[in-house]
């Protein structure tokens, strides 16, 4: 099955074209255009000029899809509807619109936050896996897959599920359940600031830029993550709900309560680049502390089978590395698969899958019926 897929859910416009075939997903062309030279000026993502450019870059991105597909072999077009900007996310709904009713061929709105989670089986381990398609039948009604292994695929799916998967974005932070393909519980979630938004609100107060994430990583490698004592905001709790805002906030007041000349902004004071370090790499392992406690807590819990990671913050190698360590120390019989780098940030190829598997349960939405819904639940 083909599948054209957009994203344009925040300041990323991606187009993809999937080929799913046996179980196994080909990436046949997968473009994204970032926005971040727009937006970084600004500190973060100016709505009006990220649809502005979803709306110039769009074209541009699906001229260079089409190119490599006859339009009419298309099977599915995909899009996301939520959650996101909502006239980000009009600018993929409307043009997916267009495409699908010119081509005459079935569309389904996609929730991005299951293509953060189907992005676990872009390119990696998990890709072995039989998708979605043979497991029941009965709940897939559109199914024209039947030629695949069913039993083998219920054997290899029971050794993966229940799941859990953190999502970490710049708009989201949930600790979500998901039982098999298309079965999800959230957990938990933050209740004021997501993961990917605290890196760069602190990046902000240090004058790293935007997106934060990405130098805030940078530099901790250099600091010393003890240095500065900051608080792990709801780790012991008795719930799954992140908080960041007051690490965040901690950081601001540490920055307050120092020299000016320490506070980032000038770079060419002796002592200044040390204290930045140490301030990035002590924040940075306050959040993968919080992080990883709340997903092992919900991974001993749920007795789950596998522990996954989405979302751009996903792409921190500490956090990588340190989830793996507390996995290998307290769940060592688990999987743990992670998302490629590139595909834990914002791109069309994971909305596809999550597009795929959506059809596979529900067959296509009616096309009047697809708005963009900024809030979106999984
Ligand atoms: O998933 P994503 O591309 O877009 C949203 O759906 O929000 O995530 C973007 C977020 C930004 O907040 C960015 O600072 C963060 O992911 N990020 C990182 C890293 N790379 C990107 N945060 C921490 N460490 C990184 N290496
Ligand atoms: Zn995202």
């Amino acid at each position: 099955m083909k599948i054209l897929a957009i994203e344009t859910s925040c300041d990323d416009t991606g187009v993809a074209l999937l080929d799913i075939k046996g179980g196994k997903v080909k990436i046949i062309a997968d473009f994204v255009s970032s926005q971040t030279e727009i937006h970084s000026p600004f500190g973060g993502v100016v709505p009006n000029l990220a649809v502005r450019a979803h709306y110039k870059n769009l074209p541009i991105l699906l001229e260079k899809v089409l190119g490599k597909i006859n339009p009419k072999k298309i099977d599915l077009v995909a899009t996301t509807n939520g959650p996101g900007l909502e006239p980000c996310l009009w600018a993929g709904v409307n043009i997916a619109k267009v495409l699908a009713k010119a081509l005459d061929k079935p569309m389904v709105g996609v929730n991005h936050l299951e293509g953060h989670i189907a992005a676990n089986w872009l390119g990696a381990s998990l890709r072995n896996y039989q998708l979605p398609m043979a497991n029941d039948q009965t709940n897939f009604k559109h199914s024209k897959l039947n030629k695949f292994g069913l039993d083998a695929s219920k054997i290899q799916n029971s050794k993966l599920f229940p799941a859990v998967c953190l999502i970490v974005s710049g708009g989201h932070t949930q600790l979500v359940l998901m039982k098999n393909f298309g079965e999800y519980k959230i957990l938990g979630q933050t209740r004021d600031d997501a993961a990917g938004e605290a890196f760069d609100k602190v990046a902000k107060l240090l004058n790293l830029g935007y997106p934060g994430g990405p130098q805030i990583a940078l530099l901790a490698k250099k600091g010393d993550s003890s240095a500065f004592n900051l608080p792990r905001p709801m780790i012991g709790s008795n719930n799954y709900d992140f908080s960041f805002s007051g690490l965040k906030t901690a950081v601001l007041y540490l920055l307050e309560g120092m020299d000016s000349r320490f506070r980032g902004n000038d770079k060419k004071e002796s002592g200044n680049d040390k204290i930045t370090n140490d301030l990035c790499a002590s924040f940075q392992q306050a959040a993968i502390d919080v992080l990883i406690a709340k997903t092992i807590k919900a991974a001993v819990e749920y007795k789950v089978k596998t522990i996954m990671l989405g979302g751009g913050v996903a792409a921190n190698q500490e956090l990588r590395k340190q989830m793996s360590m507390a996995i290998k120390k307290q769940l060592p019989i688990a999987n743990y698969q992670l998302p490629i780098l590139k595909y834990c940030a914002d791109n069309a190829a994971m909305i596809g899958l999550a597009g795929y598997w959506k059809y596979q349960r529900s067959g296509g939405d009616k096309i009047e019926n697809i708005i963009a819904k900024p809030n979106l639940n999984l």
